[in-house]
């Protein structure tokens, strides 16, 4: 909230960030909500004469990075490599404008990530703790706690993960669900020993609560954090075990730093890597909390790691901490949660491949203030806010005026105004617009704008332009008038720079005079060549919204969660898949999901675990004709290993196995 203390005349020094997207699935519009909002202000800063860095990153690491790349077959360096790429098209194309765009899987943050450890852990902030943790004999590893699912012990709501109870809002450990089952294979979680490493977030508790009731500026933010105060800080566990996707912690044997102690040291690594390639003084933002200013943008769901964690870490290591914290809220379209039936789970791609970002970005702004309220994108309000504001108010006065300097005086602005005071009026809203936007109180800074917008087509409306054409003796009004008609278009375009870049591009174009510096302003464009009117932005139509639904509806349905790709035919023809006939079937008793079969597959038998429990009874599979995936590689159970795969079809509710028939003989391949 409090600026550095420099001189008024003195330009800030600002280094942003919005939070580092996960490496595992594609953005969608909800994401999109941080990164317009942070570049928004971003933009506007520059345009106030501040230096503005804007950096972010991929957050690669994690559980499941690691498993989503095992399950596609590629390695997790691939796996977010792929998306790293996707996600800096969809960030370029919706104009976000970062300085640079990294990722937490790079040297800078390994260096970082070790530097801060190695400084907490020298200034006694780290203990060692063995704690108890649900592991999964299956898949040998030890699970996170969305990993199990089970009941509620509060409610007996089924089917919740290991952390909280989506029904009754309870919070526990998955040791307290009833029949847990882990995700990855099924089997009831056993409860393991490990060893892990925990900072002791007490150590700052008095330091964290005058930080929050010095720095932090939304009121939401300092209320959540004084109930988490009261309860009282507990250590936070900062080390995982193999298998995981991480940094190794330095001086441990096969223990890895947890994703949320390297992501946010990932906004210093990128911007580490942003100095290095342009000679910035690091330690000036990092250090220096008098000179530079540091602002961290998230969303709320994050707020306990940016101002609990985040902050305590720095201050451990002896760095700066945040100037401040922006929290908004989340994303939802037409009144509800984002929904694949709906059709309104929106990836940024498919917005981007039917409608101009700028259209999302000013829907955007005008919803945007500085608390931590959800946003709604109603798609009906959505095509009439862009017409009705962006093309009849703002794009319309440019039109109107531009037919006459363009067909009367080849293009040329006249030498004055016809009504200075009314331009002076327009650019003396500049400090209100300002102070919305450095607020975040981008809606306000809208509705001031669009007031601005009415003015200047009320003015056009009485002078009636195309009336005084007609009269060949009033030539000199009509250049006056329609030159006012196009700086009126030109401070508006300047007030709307931050949010709507690409029509302020070719609105730039067409005035043949930059806009970008706000006090230019204080000059209106007289005695000037403009270029002839172009087409500036089109209207939105329903169709629009309508194909984007469609497109939405037919998305993979497993997009954001694990996206499916095409595999060619020689990938499938690597699977070896053949008939077989079932000889035993067995109850695994202590797993949920399993059967125990032996299959005859002509030359040999096999043995088979089958998660088909409950679909059918052991006694019924005797004598079945099946497909058995033959070259699947053999997997350790803690009941016996499975050599292979029976093909079945269906989902949670249903489930038949595929029945070659009875006349094939076990042993032949299915292709
Ligand atoms: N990787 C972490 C952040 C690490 S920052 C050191 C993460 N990633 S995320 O991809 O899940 O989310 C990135 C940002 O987008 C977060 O700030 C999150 O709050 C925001 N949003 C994700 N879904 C959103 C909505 N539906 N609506 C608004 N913001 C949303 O969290
Ligand atoms: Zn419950």
């Amino acid at each position: 909230m409090t600026h550095s203390n420099l001189p008024d005349n003195q330009m800030r020094k600002i280094l942003v960030t919005s939070a580092l997207p996960y490496a595992n699935g594609p953005l969608h519009l909800g994401h999109m909500v941080e990164y317009i909002q942070t570049d928004i202000w971003v933009r506007f800063q520059r345009m106030s004469g501040n230096q503005c860095y804007f950096v972010c990153a991929d957050d690669a690491h994690g559980t499941p990075i690691m498993l989503r790349a095992r399950k596609e077959g590629i390695t997790p360096e691939e796996l977010i490599q792929r998306y790293r790429e996707e996600h800096e098209r969809d960030f370029a194309d919706f104009k976000i404008s970062f300085d640079n765009y990294h990722s937490t899987h790079s040297p800078e943050n390994r260096e970082l990530a070790r530097y801060i450890y190695l400084q907490l852990k020298e200034g006694g902030h780290i203990r060692r703790k063995v704690i108890n943790q649900a592991y999964d004999p299956g898949e040998n590893m030890f699970l996170p706690d969305r990993f199990v699912k089970g009941t509620c012990p509060r409610c007996g709501a089924e089917d919740q993960y290991g952390d909280s109870c989506e029904r009754c809002g309870a919070t526990y450990t998955p040791s307290d669900l009833i029949n847990p089952v882990s995700v990855l294979s099924g089997m009831t979680p056993e409860q393991r020993e490990s060893e892990h490493l925990f900072v002791q977030l007490s150590n700052f508790s008095e330091m964290l609560q005058n930080w929050v009731a010095s720095e932090l500026g939304q009121k939401e933010a300092q209320n959540k954090l004084k109930e988490w105060f009261d309860v009282g800080l507990s250590d936070w566990d900062i080390s995982r075990d193999p298998p995981y996707f991480g940094f190794e912690i330095p001086g441990e044997t096969d223990k890895y730093f947890y994703v949320w102690l390297d992501a946010p040291i990932g906004y210093m690594a990128s911007f580490k890597n942003l100095c290095d390639r342009e000679g910035i003084d690091f330690d000036l933002f990092w250090k220096n909390e008098q000179a530079t200013e540091l602002y961290n943008f998230i969303g709320k769901d994050i707020l306990y790691f940016h101002t609990l964690f985040w902050p305590a870490m720095l201050h451990g290591a002896g760095f700066r901490r945040p100037t401040d914290v922006y929290t908004h809220g989340f994303l939802t379209v037409n009144g509800k949660k984002m929904s694949k039936s709906r059709g309104t789970f929106i990836m940024a791609r498919t917005y981007l491949d039917i409608l101009d970002p700028d259209y999302l970005r000013y829907y955007y702004a005008g919803k945007l203030n500085e608390k931590i309220e959800d946003i709604d994108l109603n798609l009906e309000d959505f095509i009439q806010r862009i017409n009705s504001d962006l093309i009849g108010k703002v794009v319309n006065i440019a039109s109107r005026s531009a037919r006459f300097i363009s067909g009367r005086f080849d293009g040329m602005l006249s030498s004055k105004l016809a009504r200075p005071e009314l331009y002076q009026e327009m650019i003396e809203a500049r400090e209100a617009i300002s102070d919305a936007y450095e607020n975040r109180s981008f809606s306000r800074a809208m509705r001031e704008i669009m007031a601005l917008a009415d003015k200047a087509n009320q003015y056009v409306n009485e002078m009636q332009p195309w009336v005084i054409a007609k009269d060949s003796a009033r030539g000199q009004e009509l250049h006056e008038v329609c030159t006012q008609g196009i700086n009126m278009f030109r401070v508006l375009m300047f007030y709307l720079a931050p949010v709507v870049p690409e029509l302020v591009r070719r609105s730039g174009e067409f005035l043949n005079d930059p806009i970008d510096r706000l006090d230019r302003l204080d000059d209106p464009l007289l005695d000037h060549q403009i270029a002839p009117f172009v087409h500036l932005l089109t209207r939105i139509q329903q169709k629009d919204i309508n194909a984007l639904i469609e497109a939405s509806r037919n998305e993979d349905s497993s997009a954001d969660a694990d996206q499916q790709e095409l595999i060619s035919i020689e990938d499938f023809a690597r699977i070896d898949m053949r008939t077989a006939r079932i000889i035993e079937a067995a109850d695994v008793q202590e797993s949920n999901k399993l059967i125990r079969l032996k299959v005859d597959l002509g030359t040999e038998t096999r043995q088979v675990f089958a998660g088909i429990k409950g679909f059918y009874q052991p006694e019924e599979l005797i004598g079945k004709k099946v497909v058995v995936v033959k070259n699947l590689k053999p997997r350790k159970m803690k009941f016996g290993t499975s050599e292979g795969m029976i093909l079945a079809a269906g989902d949670d509710h249903g489930l038949w196995l595929i029945n070659p028939g009875d006349e094939v003989p076990p042993g032949e391949r299915v292709s």
